[in-house]
């Protein structure tokens, strides 16, 4: 499973490269705005700098909502670097885009998706990813697992090569969730990744050990 950090934080996108175990990054408008990343210029230069960081796949997020508009950013934004994939909205013409880009060997991470179905249309379009919102259906009181699984199952049985991007992770589980059932990824932020480091009887364990080595 490959470890995507989701955020436009540039020193938590480094600590998490640090650790040795990211694989990309994802953003979106709300994440560069948290970062106070403003105006095309800034937002460009932002996504270069993720870039220099990391070595794996960076989603950068189209604002447009019509077909030309979208092939027009996405152009633009792919030309950046060769490690952008350019995230698209799951809209009739985010549909068309993600064809267009797909011809144009162009990546692209379909996003906001929150049924089977979407992420059936999103493969047959040519998406490289998908990305379910686990933590927002979780939020609605529908389970966000169930989606994952229902995409796996229909992926494997046509052979999509689309890959599930486990998205919108709110905690540790959701990642061990997703991991069980065969998302290609997840992505989430560094408090989720962090804290799977974490058991007492590690703690425990380690403190007697080096109690021990002391005698
Ligand atoms: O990758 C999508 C993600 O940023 C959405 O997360 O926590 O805003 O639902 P959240």
């Amino acid at each position: 499973m490959k470890f995507f950090i989701d955020t436009a934080n540039l020193a938590q996108i480094k600590e998490a490269q640090d650790l040795g175990v990211l694989d990309g990054v994802t953003t979106n408008p709300t994440l560069m705005a948290k970062e106070g990343i403003k105006g095309k210029e800034n937002i460009i230069n932002h996504y270069r700098a993720i870039c220099d960081i990391v070595d794996g796949d960076v989603s950068a997020e189209v604002i447009s909502t019509d077909f030309n508009g979208m092939v027009k950013e996405g152009e633009e934004l792919a030309a950046l670097h060769p490690q952008i994939v350019v995230k698209v909205p799951m809209i009739k013409e985010g549909v068309k885009a993600i064809r267009y880009f797909s011809g144009k060997g162009i990546r692209t991470n379909c996003t906001l998706v929150f049924s089977a179905g979407q992420a059936l249309l999103a493969a047959k379009a040519g998406a490289s990813y998908v990305s379910p919102f686990i933590g927002r259906l979780d939020d609605v009181s529908v389970d966000g697992m169930e989606l994952i699984s229902d995409i796996r199952l229909i992926y494997d049985n046509y052979g999509f090569e689309t890959e599930i991007l486990a998205a919108s992770i709110r905690h540790p589980m959701h990642i061990i969730q997703s991991a069980k059932l065969g998302a290609d990824v997840a992505t989430c932020p560094l408090s989720a990744i962090t804290a799977l480091l974490n058991h007492p009887l590690t703690d425990k364990g380690l403190a007697q050990f080096l109690a021990d080595a002391a005698k």
